[in-house]
C-alpha cells in the first residue's frame, strides 16, 4: 500500500514505475504473438513534453475543444461541485487543465495523480505559488495497474475525480467500466471528458499530424523501452501508423518495422519481419448515449453533459450517489 503523501512533498526521488516490474511487463508484451507496448510507457519526461506539443497541434482538436466546453460551463460545474472540493486530478501531467478549474471551483484540496513524477513535481511548484492557500497532495501512481488512494486523501469529504482528455479511452470498454466502478466505490463525484466518434479522416489526422509530433511521441516509447528493458530498438527503422478501427470504435496506434530486424534485451529478444507491427495504443471513441449508459452501469447518477457546437467532444459531471 502506498503511504499517505504529506502536502508539497518533493517528488523528485519517487518513481511510480517499479523497475523490475517494468522489465517483466515490457518483455512479456513484446513477446506476444502480436507485440504490444503499454501506453503508460509513453510518459517519461520527453514523452510528456511531446504530449504537451500534441495538445497544441491544429489536428489534435481534443484538448482545445475540452477546454472550451469546460470554460463555457464553469458556472454550472462549480454549482454542482459545491464548496470545499477535494479535486483529484487523474493523470494531472502539467496540471494546466486543473489550473483553470482551481480559479473557479471552490477547491480546498488538490490531489494531482500522475505516473510521470518528475513532470508532476515541476508543475506542482508553479501551482503552489499561484494558489498559496490550496492544500496540495501529489500522488505518484500508475493507476492503470491498481487504484489506491492514500488514506488521508480517501478520507477527504466532497471528492471530485477529474478525468479529462479522453484518457479513459485508453482502457478497453470492460476495463473502463471497472475503473469507473472503482472511482464510484471510492465515493467521489466525477468530472470526465471524452472524445466522440466522428469521420475516420478527422480522427486519423488527430493521431497522425503533418508535423510528425505524434509519430515522435509514438517512437519515443521505443526509447523508453530501451532505457527500462535494456533493448536495442533502432528508432529510425520504425514507422508510425494511426488507423481508426470502426468495429471497435477506437483509433489504434502502431509502430511498423520498415525492414526485418532482430531486437534483443537482457534474457530475451525477438525477430520482426518487414512490415510487422507493435500495437502501442488504443484510443476509444464514444457516443453520448454510450457514455451515459457506461456511467450509469458504473453506479453514477444525476449525470449532466455538455458538448461543443460540432458535437466533437463531451464533458460530463456525475454523482457517486
Ligand atoms: C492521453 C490517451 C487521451 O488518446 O488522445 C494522443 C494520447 N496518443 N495522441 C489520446 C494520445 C496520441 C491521448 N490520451
Amino acid at each position: 500500500m502506498q503511504q499517505a503523501t504529506p502536502p508539497r512533498r518533493e517528488l523528485g526521488d519517487q518513481i511510480a514505475i517499479n523497475a523490475a516490474h517494468a522489465r517483466h511487463e515490457l518483455a512479456s508484451c513484446l513477446s506476444r504473438q502480436i507485440a504490444t507496448l503499454p501506453p503508460k510507457y509513453f510518459y517519461d519526461t520527453q514523452g510528456s513534453k511531446l504530449f504537451e506539443a500534441i495538445c497544441e497541434l491544429d489536428e489534435y482538436y481534443l484538448t482545445r475543444t475540452e477546454a472550451r466546453i469546460l470554460s463555457q460551463n464553469l458556472a454550472a460545474i462549480a454549482q454542482r461541485a459545491g464548496a470545499d472540493v477535494a479535486l483529484i486530478d487523474l493523470g494531472a501531467g502539467n496540471c494546466a487543465k486543473a489550473f483553470k478549474l482551481l480559479a473557479r471551483l471552490r477547491v480546498r484540496h488538490y490531489v494531482p495523480v500522475d505516473i510521470s513524477t518528475a513532470f508532476l513535481s515541476e508543475a506542482v511548484k508553479t501551482l503552489a505559488q499561484a494558489y498559496p492557500d490550496l492544500e496540495i497532495h501529489p500522488v505518484a501512481l500508475d493507476f492503470s495497474e491498481r487504484f489506491a488512494l492514500p488514506a488521508a486523501v480517501q478520507a477527504l469529504p466532497n471528492k471530485l475525480f477529474f478525468y479529462p482528455g479522453s484518457s479513459l479511452g485508453n482502457f478497453s470498454p470492460v476495463q473502463a467500466r471497472l475503473f469507473l466502478e472503482t472511482l464510484r466505490a471510492a465515493g467521489g463525484d466525477l468530472l470526465i471528458g471524452l472524445d466522440l466518434v466522428k469521420p475516420a479522416a478527422m480522427l486519423e489526422a488527430a493521431y497522425d499530424d503533418a508535423l510528425g509530433v505524434t509519430a515522435a511521441f509514438n517512437r519515443n516509447v521505443l526509447r523508453q523501452t530501451n532505457h527500462l528493458l535494456g533493448s536495442d530498438f533502432d528508432l529510425a527503422s520504425w514507422r508510425h501508423k494511426a488507423v481508426f478501427n470502426a468495429d471497435h470504435s477506437r483509433v489504434e496506434m502502431h509502430l511498423q518495422a520498415a525492414t526485418a530486424c532482430h531486437v534483443s534485451w537482457p534474457g530475451g529478444g525477438r525477430d520482426f519481419a518487414a512490415g510487422e507491427t507493435i500495437h502501442t495504443e488504443n484510443c476509444y471513441k464514444f457516443t453520448c448515449t454510450g457514455i451515459e449508459e457506461m456511467l450509469h452501469s458504473a453506479g453514477f447518477s444525476d449525470i449532466a453533459c455538455w458538448s461543443d457546437p460540432d458535437d466533437a467532444y463531451l464533458v460530463c459531471h456525475a454523482r457517486a450517489g
